[in-house]
């Protein structure tokens, strides 16, 4: 969604602010500005559009001016537009908002009545206009922004210049991600760590509600009522170049490859004593012991890493599990409480509908566990328990080794349930933790189909649908590779319980609907080949993706993709077969001439409903 930087120091600020805009664009947005202050005063520059219509309209000669903020906008309130670009000025108050106010058509009402004006159709204006009706009381910006904030329902991370507050940067959050930066005789605000890498790896959370006040010497931190706050520093271990594309085409194609280190780097910590331990992560036994259910709580593609959740937690510990998307759960009026543990995923750990949903289940008295991938962010800090993926900056849209590393984390913790549970034999346990130390060697083997899978991708790519099939774990697996597809290919497809397929949908099944059949569960093959035999009896093509060493009858298949490397154990076959279809979207996506990592109409974190 929206991004925010702002700087203050011996720098250049305008370039500073760009530098971090850049970082920032994966975000998704639809305009950007800066504020400076210069020579001649307070001055903002916006536009709609990409950076360049910023950078076009700034001008070879970079305005001067060493402290500012900058923006890009994901429209929610207002279409993309220049004037409802941000930063927002009203009065003395110059500031940039990410995040949804929800009362905003009231407090213009009030603010209209006492004669101000507006020239934007955004909310951020009302906040803009509502905070210097409180500056001009008593001009003085810690007062007024503790008085206005009461007043604003919805979500918010707010950078602030006063026009006679040269050199001060002021930003306040709720619900928004904000963190500050700390250089030398520089500091800086952002959204998230990659905009000010390039200037500093040391950065503080800002908590709900407090206010901070950052100037070139000082950062200074205040809670809600005014006392300051003394807060440790985090330090960013993702140098710039982690968020670059290091040779990559791609940021998604470089990420597809980082899978093995994202899965080693999540699953060795917890077996560190060769048993699968959470206690390094906060996480008792007794926290994952002695609940009626478990719920799962997430949307897209975490939603899916749920699916397989719920089969693996089901199936090795014995414990009932729903999977739920969060835009739903949190209007469904849940039945859910103390004795219900809700496990919260998401890679952003700022996707306010997933958000929501958490605060809903803690409302509701049930143990709340996040699987998160970016430390600190909301979700994490919100949850009873996180449990981190480290699977490192994700920057491409699409999600893929976040994807892996959440699939990742439910084995771990399956696993350590149903050894919590004593529903496992000691040996189908230690088989089981084997295989899963196992897997980042697994996904490596995996990721050499990619040679195989740019060819398959030329067979699929001038097709306008198509059906990706599966049973059980391999249905699971078939929504997250339709949602790929999707996504960055811009191609319609649709995932289908492959059983399904001939209660209607099936007609739809033409010569020219290709149909890419996973196949990875022995026990379920025979029913698979016969719904794969069903689909060609109809024209339809059909890629399989299988095993090494399955047997398919040769009327099974058009094509046939198989998962090189040892026989996995069907049970952590869905690790392995993600990756073929990561790379047949990849590879669909950039025969299509898409922008693969920031395809049109989405954002890394969809930080509003
Ligand atoms: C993933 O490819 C999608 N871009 C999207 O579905 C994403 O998974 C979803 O928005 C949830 O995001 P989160 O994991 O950051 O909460």
């Amino acid at each position: 969604m929206c991004g925010i930087i702002g700087y203050t120091g011996k720098r250049q600020a305008a370039e500073v602010l760009l530098e971090g805009l850049r970082n920032l664009e994966y975000r998704g947005y639809d305009s950007a500005g800066i504020a400076l202050f210069t020579q001649s005063g307070l001055k903002t520059y916006k536009a709609q559009g990409r950076l360049s219509q910023l950078e076009a309209l700034l001008g070879e000669n970079l305005p001067d001016g060493q402290c500012g903020i900058g923006h890009t906008r994901w429209a929610t309130h207002g279409v993309p537009s220049d004037i409802n670009s941000h930063p927002h000025a009203s009065g003395s108050v110059t500031l940039v908002h990410n995040g949804i106010l929800e009362n905003y058509m009231e407090l213009r009402e009030q603010l209209l009545r006492k004669g101000r004006t507006f020239v934007s159709q955004t909310d951020t204006e009302v906040i803009a206009q509502w905070l210097d009706e409180e500056y001009q009381r008593d001009h003085e910006p810690a007062a007024a922004i503790r008085r206005a904030l009461p007043s604003l329902k919805g979500s918010y991370a707010l950078g602030i210049l006063f026009a006679d507050r040269p050199g001060v940067l002021y930003a306040v959050r709720k619900d928004s991600p904000l963190i500050v930066g700390q250089g030398q005789g520089e500091n800086l605000i952002a959204s998230d760590i990659t905009a000010i890498l390039p200037y500093t790896r040391d950065y503080l959370l800002v908590e709900e509600n407090e206010l901070a006040i950052v100037t070139p010497e000082k950062v200074q931190l205040f809670s809600p009522i005014g006392e300051p706050v003394d807060r440790e520093f985090c330090h960013a271990d993702w140098d710039v170049t982690a968020a670059q594309k290091g040779g990559y085409a791609h940021f998604m194609r470089k990420e597809i490859d980082e899978q093995p280190r994202a899965l080693e780097a999540t699953i060795s910590p917890r077996m560190a004593s060769g048993h699968i331990d959470f206690s390094a992560d906060g996480v008792e036994d007794a926290f994952l012991s002695d609940f009626h259910s478990i719920q799962i709580v997430a949307c897209g593609t975490a939603m899916h890493a749920g699916m397989i959740g719920k089969y693996l937690i089901e199936s090795l510990a014995r414990v009932p599990v729903s999977v739920n998307i969060a835009s739903e759960y949190r209007y469904s009026d849940p039945i859910v409480g103390k004795d219900d543990l809700v496990i919260i995923v998401s890679q952003s750990g700022e996707t306010a509908d997933t958000l929501a949903a958490l605060r809903l289940a803690k409302e509701r008295g049930a143990r709340t566990l996040a699987i998160v991938n970016v430390v600190g962010s909301s979700i994490a800090r919100e949850a009873e328990r996180v449990l981190y993926t480290y699977a490192g900056p994700e920057i491409a849209v699409a999600s893929t080794k976040a994807y892996s590393v959440q699939v990742a984390m439910f084995y771990l913790l399956a696993l350590h349930i149903s050894r919590l549970k004593g529903t496992l034999s000691a040996e189908r346990l230690s088989a089981c933790e084997k295989a899963l130390l196992a897997i980042p060697q697994t996904v490596k083997a995996a990721l050499e189909t990619s040679p195989l899978c740019k060819k398959m991708a030329a067979d699929l790519a001038e097709a306008s649908d198509l059906f990706y099939i599966g049973r059980g774990l391999d249905y699971c697996l078939s929504m997250e590779g339709s949602l790929k597809l999707k996504e960055i290919s811009y191609l319609h497809s649709e995932a289908y319980a492959a059983g399904e397929l001939k209660h209607g949908t099936i007609s739809l099944i033409t010569e020219k609907v290709p149909v890419i059949a996973i196949v990875t569960q022995p026990g379920l093959q025979e029913k698979m080949v016969s719904n794969m035999q069903a689909v060609r009896a109809r024209d339809g093509f059909v890629l399989a993706i299988c095993q090494e060493d399955a047997v398919l009858p040769s009327d099974a298949a058009d094509r046939v993709l198989r998962l090189p490397g040892p026989a996995i154990d069907p049970l952590f076959a869905p690790l392995a077969a993600i990756v073929p279809l990561q790379l047949i979207a990849y590879e669909i996506a950039v025969l299509r001439g898409c922008d693969v990592d920031k395809p049109r109409n989405l954002a890394k974190s969809v930080t509003v409903e």
